[in-house]
């Protein structure tokens, strides 16, 4: 039975309506891939616009084909980026260049990590640079790693800026440590100078009772001759009057340099470096007698001496301390016109507290307000070349802050004299730290 023309109709509009439903669904197939296009060539051109290197290799693919770079890292290579294209994913860092680093990857890779490392880059003229590298794996919708992809730059530029800065960091370091090399040995070249100058002081203060000692042993060498050439006549009564009168000063002048000569090794305290117990007040009286040439011209040494307990210190460096102390007060008095019946050095100590606080003062020409900033300095001199370096304040600080944990203080009024406050802790810089 041939179909009715009403069936025919119907089947026909069945047919249209089809047709025109697969139209739509073309047409917004169209939609979509003309969408996806756009997406693509927005991230092709960005990828293209970008200086970073992007490279993906197929890993599915013996010898791990590269099937996508960019341009940058074409143009960086000097290739175009079709020459590239089915390379091996190894081509632009060579194997013979990049062992290391290349072992590192493959091992990375085949783990499927995600892998960071620098490699050696060849260009087609076999020009090389250093390129800093992530690989990251890409999988399918079943979490099977299909591709790598390769973003990289070129780092040869940071790499010499590390270089430069580790050799400027070398260089800053090799500075500091000379710095502190000249200032130990200027530290050493004023502690030679000091007993330099303390010597000729001290071959001077042994001058006078030697002498002595030596008249007396001639007088009494020739008293004993007299006695032996003349008893009867001999003036008795003279002789029995003077001998004990040389014995005394022989042993007088034989005591005094042998005071002296201690003081001059105490002073000294050579070689020690760990800090101790020490009496400051002794140390001041060692450090006046080994000075005296350097004020019995000038001053007066008064001190009023309080009771202190021992001081963990370095008296040694503490004794240098006073040295440059008192020889600075000498030479403000000398440089005031004052000498010995009118200048006065003041030495005071008393216990505060925790601390020992020592005052040297001298009734000197006093420090002008705009140099009371500078003395500190090191080199920082007022007085003519031969009789100051600058350096005994500076180190005077150095040894009582840095390495006593201590304070120094100066105060001074011109054409009436200065003083400086030296504060020190009982306990040494430990007890500081211990309470902090
Ligand atoms: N007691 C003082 N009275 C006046 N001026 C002083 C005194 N002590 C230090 N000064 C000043 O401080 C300067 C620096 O002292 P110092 O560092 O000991 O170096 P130097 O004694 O070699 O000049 C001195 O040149 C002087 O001008
Ligand atoms: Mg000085």
């Amino acid at each position: 039975m041939a179909p009715t023309p009403e069936t025919l109709q119907l089947r026909l509009d069945a047919a249209l309506a089809e047709r025109d439903q697969y139209r739509r669904e073309c047409e917004s197939f169209r939609n979509d891939l003309e969408h996806l296009h756009n997406e693509l060539e927005l991230r092709d051109s960005a990828l293209a616009a970008t200086t970073a290197h992007f490279l993906v290799a197929d890993m599915r693919r013996q010898g791990w084909p590269i099937v996508y770079v960019n341009r940058a890292i074409a143009a960086d290579h000097g290739y175009e980026p079709r020459e590239l294209l089915g390379k091996s994913a190894v081509f632009l860092n060579p194997p013979e260049l990049n062992a290391e680093a290349l072992k590192e990857l493959n091992q990375g890779m085949r783990q499927g990590n995600t892998v960071r490392t620098q490699v050696l880059s060849q260009r087609k003229d076999g020009s090389t640079f250093w390129a800093g590298i992530t690989l990251s794996p890409i999988r399918d919708g079943e979490g099977h790693i299909t591709h790598y992809l390769g973003i990289g730059t070129d780092i040869t530029a940071r790499l010499k800026e590390q270089e430069r800065a580790r050799e400027l960091q070398a260089r800053l370091t090799a500075e500091m440590q000379e710095r502190e090399r000249i200032a130990i040995e200027l530290r050493v070249a004023q502690k030679l100078e000091s007993v330099g100058r303390l010597a000729a002081g001290i071959a001077h203060e042994i001058n006078t009772p030697i002498q002595y000692i030596g008249d007396s042993v001639l007088f009494l060498q020739s008293a004993f001759d007299e006695l032996e050439k003349a008893r009867a006549e001999a003036d008795l009564e003279f002789l029995s009057s003077e001998i004990p009168k040389a014995f005394e000063r022989t042993l007088e002048g034989v005591q005094r340099v042998a005071g002296i000569v201690r003081a001059m090794k105490e002073f000294a305290h050579p070689g020690q470096i760990e800090q101790s117990a020490a009496d400051l007040n002794h140390a001041i009286e060692t450090t006046l007698i080994v000075a005296r040439n350097e004020y019995k011209y000038t001053a007066q040494v008064e001190t009023h001496l309080g009771a202190l307990p021992d001081v963990i210190c370095n008296v040694g460096e503490l004794n240098q301390v006073l040295l440059n102390l008192i020889v600075n007060a000498a030479h403000a008095i000398r440089e005031s016109g004052k000498d010995a019946s009118t200048g006065r050095i003041g030495i005071t100590t008393e216990r505060a507290r925790d601390q020992v606080l020592i005052r040297v003062s001298d009734n000197g020409c006093g420090i002008p307000k705009e140099n009371i900033d500078k003395i500190f300095d090191p080199f920082f001199t007022t007085k003519e070349v031969g009789r100051g370096t600058g350096q005994g304040l500076a180190i005077a600080r150095s040894i009582v802050i840095d390495k006593h944990c201590g304070r120094i203080e100066v105060q001074s009024e011109r054409g009436v004299g200065t003083s400086f406050i030296l504060s020190l802790p009982i306990g040494g810089c430990g007890s500081i730290r211990a309470a902090a």
